[in-house]
């Protein structure tokens, strides 16, 4: 298999989707695939993991760190840069088992053709550091320059963030300090670069960038190469300073970019070497699934204290750099499976951010951790309660996901649980798992209503995972998950007496109430038909076909839920809800009601949002149709890999990488081909591969010990490694 996407080619309009395409990250630092000589324009950024500003009354959204990548050529006083002079040739490359991005352009100049060729990669080995390689040859004789610094001038949503820079010029290099005036925060950038020839250097800064502008004379057949080392740091790192970056600085000058890229590619080859998901029979499948891989390894954090997965990965401020029920409900369990000290670490973010989740409950009344829809750091919701703006008048809308999507509570807890479970790792149910399990249950014990004359509790006025309709009582997928939460809190508190003392309630009378919520709570049943109602009322709504109500849209970007969306009075519905529901718990309803409730619901489903497909796919999988379960797998492997995703809701601007339907894919490889179970003895297949797949291979961890998976047509092999 390959391991490279190529994109030959320059397109002007392909700008944005490229940048996230070809997007190099190490968990604290996201590099979007942009060219050198980008600027915010071409939405250059390099998105740096949770830390946050806010500027006014704006959306607080995570940094984008000044570019130290900031380079361009000059021939002759034209500068040579894209867009704006048409190149003869351009490619841009990302070898995504390596995580480095690439790029070659040549131009014709009146003097003759010169071509740039440009590497460079995020540090996995140090997460601070990244690195670059630009080489420039000419076959004429003549005067070029080349500047590359920082731009400080960076893309922002919400911004601009920063008011204040400070620049110093060290040898061969530039420091530039950048300060919010929205929250005082301040991230530095310190560049190092060497140069292989003789050339003049002289500082320059001008319109927020600082670097070098570095005048040479080709000789026709000469390569001339720039190396470079930038190293990032923030205001919430901790015992950072410039003398750690000077440290890094100093490896760069001892090993050369080619040393470290070197150490590069060993990093990258030990961590797939249990990643790797091999697909016999059928190329494309296994590409799209490791590209997949690819992000989701590129953004896990993996320095640095209570952080989490935003929903868009470290491709930009979109979504705010938030961290929805994204991480839990699919990405976790590609970690889990892999890497289980990464997994504890999306797990102790939301151990970490209780707090946060408490003091939510209490705002509205509830009791318990009611965790942020839009989590920021410290569990902050960043979730405003006008979260769309309407296209036609450009006012605010308010839509209720930040108080009514109360399902992100299990997620939280379900983390936590999956954890235990697979890892058999009790020590975070210490380290205040146990304490935020119980916090969840005890939200949603808070949230029952019961009717005097009826013996069973009911949910209201929430949003399921399905946001085009909002407040609705009993949902069916938040009720099963309440449920899930309640009864798992009562086993821990009764598992893990020590633990439950500790904890300021009285655990024998919490875990009474828990077990009667948990019995009683409301569940839709399936009716003649076979069909679970989403939530009350439903089935009354009116049954148009997505066609018609897509065909009802006034404007391209308009939203289709909350009050006047296309799709509230309807049954189309935006993503996979009880299918979702049906996909995680398929013990609770036979294969036929299972299939009946994918057949009835998918023609429903807009798929409005990237996590819909894998959840499809999971539960046709589960019903045995793997046929149908793989168009709705390949979607969601090249979630990022094709054009046409949303980027849209309303007004707002919601592109970037998609790592759910990424983990969605991996969970479906595994989990829905694979037949991936874990047992009392460990892990257990039972596949349904789809027609082309003559074998699928993968690595899983399961208590301690990992398991190397190969399954084949008819039989299949479970080994410990
Ligand atoms: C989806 C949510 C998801 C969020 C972030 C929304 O469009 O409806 O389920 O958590 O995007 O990915």
């Amino acid at each position: 298999m390959e391991w490279e996407i190529r994109e030959e080619r320059f397109k002007e309009e392909r700008i944005p989707a490229l940048g996230n395409r070809f997007l190099v990250g190490n968990g604290y630092l996201g590099v979007r695939g942009t060219l050198e000589e980008y600027t915010k324009t071409q939405l250059a950024a390099v998105n740096l993991a949770g830390i946050f500003d806010q500027v006014g009354d704006g959306w607080r959204e995570p940094l984008n760190a000044p570019n130290g990548f900031y380079t361009w050529l000059k021939v002759d006083g034209i500068i040579y840069r894209l867009p704006g002079e048409e190149p003869e040739e351009h490619c841009m490359e990302l070898d995504y088992r390596h995580g480095i991005f690439s790029r070659k352009t040549v131009w014709k100049t009146e003097r003759g053709m010169i071509t740039l060729k440009t590497e460079r990669f995020a540090s996995l080995d140090q997460v601070h550091l990244c690195c670059m390689r630009y080489c420039v040859s000419a076959d004429f004789h003549g005067e070029i320059e080349i500047f590359t610094g920082i731009d400080g001038d960076v893309w922002d949503i919400h911004g601009p963030h920063y008011g204040r820079f400070e620049i110093e010029f060290p040898d061969r290099g530039s420091r530039m300090t950048a300060v919010t005036h929205g929250e005082d925060q301040s991230v530095t950038v310190l560049e190092r670069f060497r140069t292989d020839f003789p050339c003049e250097i002289r500082e320059r800064s001008f319109d927020k960038k600082a670097g070098h502008q570095i005048a040479f004379v080709s000789d026709g057949c000469s390569r001339y190469t720039l190396e470079k080392a930038v190293v990032v740091f923030t205001s919430r790192d901790e015992q950072w300073d410039m003398l750690r970056g000077e440290m890094i600085l100093r490896q760069f000058e001892r090993l050369g970019y080619e040393g470290l890229k070197q150490m590069q590619i060993q990093c990258w080859e030990n961590l797939w070497k249990y990643s790797e998901v091999r697909i016999e029979g059928d190329e494309e499948a296994m590409a799209s699934l490791n590209y997949s891989i690819y992000h989701l390894l590129s953004i896990a954090p993996r320095e640095g204290k209570s952080l989490s997965i935003p929903a868009r990965g470290l491709s930009g401020q979109t979504y705010k750099g938030a961290v929805f029920w994204d991480t839990e409900m699919f990405m976790l369990d590609f970690f889990l499976f892999t890497d289980p000290p990464a997994a504890r670490k999306l797990v102790k973010y939301r151990i970490d951010t209780l707090e946060g989740a408490l003091q939510k409950a209490e705002s509205y009344g509830w009791k318990g951790a009611f965790y942020a829809w839009e989590s920021q750091e410290g569990g902050r919701d960043a979730c405003t309660d006008y979260n769309v703006t309407d296209v036609f008048t450009g006012r605010p809308v308010r839509t209720y996901f930040r108080d009514k999507q109360v399902h992100i509570s299990a997620a939280a807890a379900y983390g936590i649980l999956r954890y235990v479970e697979l890892t058999g790792d009790d020590s975070v149910l210490e380290e205040g798992g146990l304490r935020a399990v119980t916090e969840c249950a005890r939200f949603y014990d808070s949230l029952l209503l019961k009717y005097l004359d009826r013996d069973e509790y009911e949910i209201h006025d929430v949003i399921g995972p399905d946001e085009y309709h909002e407040r609705v009582n009993n949902n069916g997928y938040t009720n099963r998950m309440a449920k899930y939460v309640l009864e798992s809190a009562a086993d821990l508190l009764e598992r893990y007496p020590y633990l439950a003392q500790k904890l300021p309630y009285d655990a024998g009378t919490l875990t009474e109430r828990f077990r009667d919520g948990a019995v009683h709570l409301k569940l839709p049943v399936p009716d003649e038909e076979g069909i679970l109602e989403q939530f009350d009322g439903y089935g009354k709504l009116e049954d148009a076909s997505l066609d018609e109500v897509r065909g009802r849209l006034l404007h391209e970007k308009e939203y289709w839920g909350g009050a006047n969306g296309v799709a509230s009075h309807t049954k189309i519905i935006k993503q996979a809800d009880v299918v979702t529901w049906l996909s995680l718990f398929p013990e609770d309803y036979s294969r036929d009601i299972q299939k009946k409730n994918w057949e009835y619901y998918e023609p429903r489903t807009e798929h409005g949002s990237s996590l819909s497909s894998c959840m499809y796919a999971m539960l046709a999988c589960r019903c045995g149709m793997a046929e149908k379960a793989y168009p709705f797998f390949l979607k969601s492997a090249k979630a990022d890999l094709t054009d046409g995703g949303k980027e849209w809701a309303g007004l707002v601007y919601i592109g970037g990488t998609h790592p759910a339907a990424e983990g969605g894919a991996y969970m479906t490889a595994v989990e829905g081909f694979g037949g991936l179970r874990f047992g009392k003895n460990g892990p257990e297949v039972k596949p349904c591969l789809p027609k082309g797949w003559e074998s699928l291979q993968f690595y899983v961890c399961w208590h301690g010990e990992r398991y190397l998976i190969k399954i084949e047509k008819e039989k299949w092999e479970i080994g410990k490694v």
